[in-house]
């Protein structure tokens, strides 16, 4: 997790960094700080000056707009603590024993401890409790007066993950980055260079961005970037152009990234569309383009993911073996990375990440790989390592995602899972072609569905202000509706504090009824679906336990007026359809507990949106 930032240019560094770093706060926010090759003064040798703060970023800004370092070249970093609690002292960046080698990281450097008990040996001190102070120290070790050839020959010995941005005041004009099990990208701009976690990052400064690979090193000095592998090995850089703009990853208007986010949902499903739907729901994905052979000799699906985007691959699970009788199964990515693999080369492994970093996803996806599986990414970000990892990918051209907790690209994830769905039943002759035209009718119009939900957010903060006074909620639903009570559930506790757990409707008597009573709500996923009647059953046995509850119904549906506390009603539209709207009601409804609640929406405690460590 954390986020890193470098720059190296003709401009002021430290104003860059800070606006940097506001903007990776979303990958940690416990401690941050930065360090500036000061320009020397008089003829005076060169000073580095570090500024930190054991808080937030804005922290951080307020110190420096107060003493602002003067320089060209500088490093920041926003911690999210892995190592260490987040103080003044654990915080980044991190220096070697003369204070001439400045780094900040993000990863877990595995075998730190047995690289500082050597160095120890060998004299060196070590103020932090952090992984990250064995990199500056073991860069000393190393330098014979070549600061690049030290960082590569340091970089050989270390285990674990990071992406690392360093530069030594011996070498004024030199800015290295390194990754490995981590993202990293170098924008490149007019005379000026940016090492970043990610590219929400540097995106008001430049699209032009090298994606660093595994293993690699970026060596940015004012001529360029050069790329290297840890043995000096020279690279021919990877260079995208990104076509997010500014805008979007500001608030645009609204209280909280997250709302804004939720507001951005009808664009965001359009475009995870766009360009892959034809009339007759013939779809085709640019960057997955398998031919239907190989797909109609595929005999499993197996979907990947962590948090949200496990949710996402739950549904993706019920739709595959609905609409292509296939066997599908959604797995959590960090318990299947220590299972025995059952399947083999006719499986597909669909790898499901907003941001295509989650370190257990990726881990999961090479051993699906290893396997000998076909591979593809549905993933938001751009030849993320998810993306570059698999045999293909399903963009989601969401734009960017601040908020911590995911919200727009869970239902972009849904919209591309159904598509795939479509391309794998249309390659098998699963589905007909009444049936495909009824789907793209039904996702054509979605968009338009959702914003008609999003302008019912006066009813849905009555709502959700109503329930705010409780501590505990259930949230029970069955076939796509329990994945989406699992995400309900989800969101409420991620940004609220306020304990919220899911259930299928099915498994609500086995044990959680046991919690329900007047204090107790039950948020009830109940719009149209074949097992519609069942959950109506539910909501009667809940409802003999006195335990409150907020019924979501399809629109004319009256079976639960006079027994559920409150009913929402939904459009009576296509289940697949009813996930999505649903979700982006649930979504509402906990965004708008958690204000009402005072929290910090976009920043919840102890929590990240990328999660690069296992
Ligand atoms: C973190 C975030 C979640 C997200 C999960 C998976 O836990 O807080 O919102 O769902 O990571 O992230 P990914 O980028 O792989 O979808």
């Amino acid at each position: 997790m954390c986020g890193i930032i470098g720059y190296l240019g003709d401009r002021e560094a430290t104003p860059i960094l800070m606006e940097s770093l506001k903007r990776l706060e979303y990958r940690g926010y416990d401690s941050a700080g930065v360090a500036v090759l000061e320009l020397p003064k008089n003829g005076d040798p060169t000073r580095t000056s570090v500024t930190k703060s054991e808080a937030k970023v804005d922290t951080l800004i307020e110190k420096l707009e107060s003493n602002m370092p003067s320089g060209r070249l500088g490093i920041g970093h926003t911690r999210w603590a892995t190592h260490g609690k987040p103080t003044y002292i654990n915080a980044h960046p991190h220096t070697d024993c003369h204070g001439k080698i400045f780094v900040v990281h993000n990863g877990i450097i595995e075998n730190f401890a047995e690289l500082k008990a050597e160095l120890e040996a060998a004299g060196h001190e070590f103020p932090s409790e952090t992984d990250t102070e064995v990199v500056p120290h073991l860069i000393e070790a190393n330098y014979k007066g070549d600061f690049l050839a030290a960082v590569r020959a340091a970089l050989k010995r270390i285990k674990g993950a990071y992406a690392l941005a360093m530069f030594s005041s011996d070498d004024p004009e030199l800015l290295v980055g390194a990754r490995l099990n981590a993202p990293l990208v170098v924008g490149l701009g007019e005379k000026e260079y940016y090492i970043a976690s990610d590219i929400t990052a540097i995106i008001p400064y430049t699209k032009r961005v090298l994606v660093l690979g595994e293993g690699e090193v970026a060596a940015v000095t004012p001529l360029g970037a050069e790329v290297s592998t840890l043995d000096g090995v020279t690279i021919k850089p990877k260079i995208v152009h990104v076509d997010w703009d500014v805008t979007q990853a500001q608030k645009g208007g609204f209280a909280h990234f997250m709302l804004k986010e939720i507001h951005e949902t009808p664009e965001a499903i359009a475009n995870a569309m766009r360009g892959r739907l034809s009339d007759e729901g013939l779809i085709s994905f640019r960057e997955f383009d398998v031919p239907n052979e190989q797909l109609r000799n595929l005999n499993e699906v197996v979907l990947l993911g962590m948090g949200t985007s496990l949710h996402a691959a739950m549904i993706g699970e019920y739709v595959l073996e609905d609409w292509v009788g296939l066997p599908a199964r959604a797995a959590d990515a960090s318990e299947f990375r220590y299972r025995r693999p059952t399947f083999g080369d006719k499986a597909l492994s669909v790898v499901i990440t907003q941001s295509g970093e989650t370190a257990d996803t990726l881990v999961a996806l090479h051993q699906a790989k290893a396997r000998g599986a076909l591979s593809v990414a549905v993933t938001n970000v751009i030849a993320s390592s998810a993306a570059r990892d698999s045999d293909g990918a399903i963009y989601l051209h969401a734009g960017p995602e601040i908020g911590v907790a995911s919200t727009k690209t869970f239902n972009s994830h849904l919209v591309s899972l159904y598509l795939l769905a479509m391309q794998l039943a249309s390659a098998n002759g699963r589905i007909s072609l009444e049936r495909r035209r009824e789907l793209v009718q039904a996702l054509r119009v979605l968009p338009e569905q959702v914003r008609a939900i999003l302008a019912r957010d006066k009813e849905i903060v009555k709502l959700a202000h109503k329930y705010s006074k409780y501590r505990n909620f259930m949230y029970a639903g069955r076939g796509l509706g329990y994945p989406v009570a699992l995400e309900g559930a989800l969101k409420l506790k991620e940004i609220s504090y306020v304990h919220a757990e899911g259930t299928s409707g099915g498994e609500l008597k086995h044990g959680p009824i046991a919690l329900l009573d007047d204090q107790f709500p039950v948020v009830a996923v109940c719009t149209a679906s074949s097992t519609k009647d069942k959950m109506v059953s539910n909501v009667h046995e809940i409802v003999a336990r006195n335990a409150p509850v907020l019924a979501l119904v399809s629109e004319g549906d009256r079976s639960l007026d006079g027994v559920a506390t409150d009913v929402f009603e939904m459009p009576a539209v296509e289940e697949a359809s009813l996930a999505i709207l649903n979700t982006v009601m649930l979504q509402l409804f906990a965004y708008h507990v958690a204000v009402k609640l005072g929290q910090d929406v976009d920043q919840p405690r102890n929590l990240a949106k990328s999660v690069t460590v296992e």
